[in-house]
């Protein structure tokens, strides 16, 4: 009897004499096996196996083909590209990290030094200490700089901070009716941050807090062409609940089907495309995936990503990051998805990574860790995925929390914000989600899979299909709704 025969036995599942001689005659795939045993059935008919299989054989080989209408005449053909990848922000290739000790400490030596300088470059009558200095101001008032790795509140209903620096510890206390107190739910672990007080004997009395944060006197950075970016995320090619209809009709719009003038004009500037993560469901990912899966295979999921992009218009540059879900390293920073998975011709970059677009520069990374910022700070929520992506950007860093998500310690922290951006993109929340603030536009992009069984539990409700995209030379971000009416919404 063949191995996965007797599996169905161990699990007192029986077959009738029909299903049992197919099942040993015939090769089926691992995954209708799973089905076989998760089907809810002591018995397995003929009539079960054919549903089963019947299902199998459904996996869409490729997207719908798109029509292209001879009056669309998009501007954005008589465009020349230019772009710049920056390549000391993208891991690809450089990886020398073997994980030890010394790795750790290199690593966020480097992260503090780099936060540090930003902090230090901001505006302050205080003298700067570090914690071995702390004693020899006295009491006056000075400024600390120092990376918090422990908080609590004491009795008396004081926040009591650990901090340290490259020089040592030192206890904060951030007393009730201090502005600091104020602030003290936003401190994260891990934070680096400056802190206004005075010493007193073993304390640091803190007044106020201040984050790295971007300066004021900014405005949103408009490009000098008009032209028009497109920023996706979290397709998930491969998942039952891929949303191949939607997709479709995204395609068709962007080859100048758009429903209204103003759609198919707005179609007719698309120069370039951002994908941040999750292009494909992957396998794996978490327990019993599986089933969630319409193709099980993670070169056909990526061969279905693949058809896609060649639906896409030649003259538009699309550029891709891997995500959680992707098939390259799963900790921080993650290298651009291989050659060998992404055939198509599109720009592979790492997660995270910077790419300037006609001046313009964006902060690319797929946004891992809001999963962290979320949980640790009550105020935030996964409706306004915007302003968890805030609190990174005021950290000036993307995974401010060290151990709640992977991460390689690099000998350079490539997660620190070390220049302002004009656009920060993310996804990995699927959920939309836009704001301005001092001068950068975050994006957050939504998907293109459907509620997930994960997200009913959690309560969790994604903007499937909703496309934003920003006009670059009048500042203009619209949305497109491909699920239902075209709408559209500005920042
Ligand atoms: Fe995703």
């Amino acid at each position: 009897m063949k191995a996965d025969l007797k599996e169905i036995y161990a699990r007192n599942i029986r077959l009738t004499t029909e299903a049992y001689d197919f099942l040993e005659k015939n090769e089926i795939s691992q995954s209708a096996y799973q089905q076989i045993l998760s089907y809810g059935s002591p018995l397995i008919t003929k009539e079960i196996l054919e549903e089963i299989l019947a299902k199998e054989e459904k996996i869409p080989i490729q997207p719908v083909m798109v029509a292209r209408p001879p009056s669309f005449k998009p501007e954005a053909k008589e465009h020349s590209p230019d772009f710049r990848v920056i390549d000391r922000s993208d891991i690809t290739g450089k990886s020398h990290c073997t994980g030890k000790l010394e790795d750790f400490v290199e690593h966020f030596r480097n992260r503090f030094d780099r936060v540090s300088k930003i902090l230090r470059m901001r505006p302050s009558d205080r003298p700067i200490v570090d914690t071995k200095r702390l004693k020899s101001n006295g009491s006056a008032p000075v400024r600390l700089i120092a990376m918090v790795t422990e908080k609590r509140t004491t009795k008396k209903g004081n926040i009591l901070l650990t901090v340290e620096d490259k020089e040592g510890s030192a206890k904060v206390v951030l007393p009730r009716e201090s502005e600091a107190f104020k602030l003290a739910g936003k401190i994260l672990n891990d934070d680096i941050i400056a802190f206004d007080g005075r010493n007193a004997e073993e304390l640091f009395i803190c007044e106020t807090v201040t984050w790295p944060e971007i300066p004021f006197a900014r405005e949103l950075k408009k490009a000098e062409s008009d032209f028009a970016i497109v920023y996706l995320s979290d397709l998930h090619f491969g998942s039952k609940k891929f949303m191949e209809k939607e997709f479709a009709r995204f395609l068709n719009w962007l080859n100048g089907e758009g429903e209204s003038r103003l759609l198919q004009s707005l179609a007719g500037k698309v120069k370039y495309i951002i994908i941040s993560g999750d292009v494909v469901d992957g396998i794996g990912i978490y327990p019993e995936q599986e089933r969630e899966l319409l193709v099980k295979d993670i070169y056909k999921q990526y061969e279905l990503f693949d058809s896609a992009m060649e639906q896409i218009p030649d003259y538009i540059t699309v550029f891709v990051l891997p995500g959680n879900h992707d098939a390259v390293r799963r900790a921080e920073p993650q290298p651009a998805l291989p050659e060998d998975l992404v055939k198509s011709n599109v720009v592979r970059v790492g997660n995270p990574c910077q790419v300037e677009i006609e001046g313009l520069r964006h902060l690319l990374y797929h946004g891992n860790s809001l999963d962290s910022v979320i949980a640790g700070m009550g105020e935030l929520s996964y409706e306004h995925p915007e302003e968890a992506m805030l609190e990174l950007l005021r950290r000036r860093h993307l995974s401010p929390i060290y151990g709640d998500n992977l991460i390689v310690p690099e000998a350079h922290d490539y997660l620190v914000i070390e220049e302002e951006p004009d656009i920060i993109h993310m996804g990995h929340v699927h959920k939309n989600g836009y704001m301005v603030y001092r001068g950068t536009l975050l994006v957050n992009s939504g998907t293109f899979q459907e509620r997930t069984d994960y997200q009913v539990r959690i309560g969790h409700q994604p903007t499937p299909a909703i496309v934003p995209v920003l006009e670059a030379k009048e500042g203009k971000l619209s949305h497109i709704n491909f699920k239902g009416e075209a709408g559209e919404g500005t920042s």
